[in-house]
C-alpha cells in the first residue's frame, strides 16, 4: 500500500484563540458569542448581569465548554486589570443605550460608557498578543450633522461629526461614543493598539428587547384599541438582522484592512418609511389598518421622507 504523505501544515496546529466580548449577555454580544467559531476559540462573556438574572438563552450559551462568563461590573478598573492577560481580541459592546435610558439617566450614559471605555483600553495595553480591539459605535453619531447640514445618502464614514445641543439628554449617547472612538483612537496613536470602530445602523432580530422600533410597534400594535400613534410616519430607515450585522462584526475584527478604519454596519438593501413599517407589521400580525380593527392616526409632522433617521441603538 502507497504511504499517504501529509502535508506538513495539517500537522501544525493553530493556537487557541482567546476572545473577549464585553456586554456579552446584551443583543448583539450574545448573538457573536454564537457566532464564533467553537473550535479552538476560547471565549471569554463579560456582563456586569449577575448569572441567576441571565435568560434561558443565554445560560444554554455559557455552558458550553469553549464559553465562560465573567460578571463583572467593567466601570471598575481594578477588575478589569485582572482579567486574563492572553486575550487576542476584545469586542467591545458594553455600553448603557436605548432613549429610555439615554433620557432619564444622561450622567449614566456618559460615566459608564467613558469609564468602561478606557478600562477596556488601559487593559488592552497590558496584552502581549493583542491582535485587536473593536468598539462599537453608532449611527446616532451623526444626528447633529443630520439635522443641521444634512449628509449624503448612502453616507461615507469620513462625513464630519456635529454634536447636537449638548444640553440635551438625548446627545449624551452620541458623546459617550464619540469619546470611546476618540479613546480607540488616541490609544492607537499613543501604544500601537490596533483597532476598529464599528457604527452600527438600526440593528434587529432575536433578544434585542423592547427599546427598539421594531419590538415597540408590535409592542403598540398589540395593546392598541384600534389606533397607534406614528410620531414619524415618512422617516425611512434601513434595518440590518443581526446575523449579518455579526457577521461584519467577526470580519471586522479579523481583516487586516479593518485596522485603524471606521465601518458602518448596516444595510442599504431596503429603506422602509416608519408608516410602512407600521403597516407591514400590522399584517404580519393580521390586524387590519385603516377601516378595519386597527387605525393608524398620522401624527402632522413635516418630514423629509429621503432623510435617513439615525437610531438610538
Ligand atoms: N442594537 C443596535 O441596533 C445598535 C445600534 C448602534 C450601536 N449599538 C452599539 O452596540 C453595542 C451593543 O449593543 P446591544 O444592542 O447589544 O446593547 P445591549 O444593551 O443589548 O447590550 C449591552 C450590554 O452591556 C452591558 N453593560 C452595560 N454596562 C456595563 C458595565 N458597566 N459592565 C459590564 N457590562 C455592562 C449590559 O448589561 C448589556 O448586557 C453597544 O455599545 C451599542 O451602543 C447597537
Amino acid at each position: 500500500m502507497d504511504c499517504v504523505q501529509v502535508p506538513r501544515t495539517n500537522l501544525r496546529e493553530e493556537p487557541i484563540r482567546k476572545i473577549l466580548i464585553s456586554g456579552a449577555a446584551g443583543f448583539i454580544g450574545a448573538a457573536l458569542a454564537q457566532r464564533l467559531p467553537k473550535d479552538r476559540t476560547v471565549k471569554l462573556l463579560i456582563d456586569r448581569i449577575p448569572e441567576a438574572e441571565l435568560d434561558p438563552d443565554f445560560r444554554k450559551l455559557i455552558k458550553r465548554p469553549d464559553v465562560y462568563y465573567l460578571c463583572i461590573d467593567l466601570m471598575d478598573r481594578e477588575a478589569v486589570s485582572a482579567l486574563p492577560k492572553d486575550v487576542d481580541t476584545i469586542y467591545h459592546l458594553a455600553a448603557v443605550i436605548g432613549v429610555e435610558q439615554v433620557q432619564r439617566a444622561p450622567d449614566r450614559v456618559l460615566e459608564v460608557n467613558a469609564l468602561t471605555a478606557l478600562n477596556i483600553f488601559h487593559y488592552a495595553r497590558t496584552l502581549g498578543n493583542l491582535r485587536r480591539v473593536l468598539f462599537s459605535s453608532t449611527s446616532e453619531v451623526y444626528a447633529g450633522t443630520l439635522k443641521h447640514f444634512g449628509i449624503p445618502v448612502p453616507t461615507g464614514e469620513n462625513v464630519p461629526l456635529c454634536l447636537e445641543d449638548v444640553s440635551t439628554p438625548r446627545t449624551s449617547y452620541a458623546l459617550s461614543k464619540v469619546y470611546g472612538e476618540g479613546v480607540a483612537f488616541a490609544w492607537r496613536h499613543n501604544y500601537g493598539i490596533p483597532i476598529t470602530i464599528v457604527r452600527y445602523h438600526n440593528i434587529y432580530g432575536p433578544r434585542m428587547g423592547f427599546r427598539h422600533v421594531i419590538p415597540q410597534t408590535f409592542v403598540k400594535i398589540a395593546e392598541s384599541d384600534g389606533k397607534i400613534e406614528v410620531p414619524s410616519p415618512g422617516h425611512t430607515r434601513a434595518f440590518c438582522y443581526i446575523d449579518d450585522a455579526v457577521e461584519a462584526t467577526i470580519r471586522c475584527g479579523e481583516s487586516a484592512n479593518t485596522e485603524g478604519k471606521i465601518v458602518h454596519i448596516g444595510s442599504s438593501a431596503e429603506e422602509i418609511a416608519i408608516r410602512d413599517l407600521v403597516l407591514r407589521i400590522a399584517d404580519i400580525m393580521d390586524r387590519r389598518i385603516g377601516s378595519q380593527t386597527c387605525r393608524i392616526r398620522l401624527a402632522r409632522r413635516r418630514v423629509d421622507a429621503r432623510t435617513p433617521q439615525c437610531s438610538s441603538g
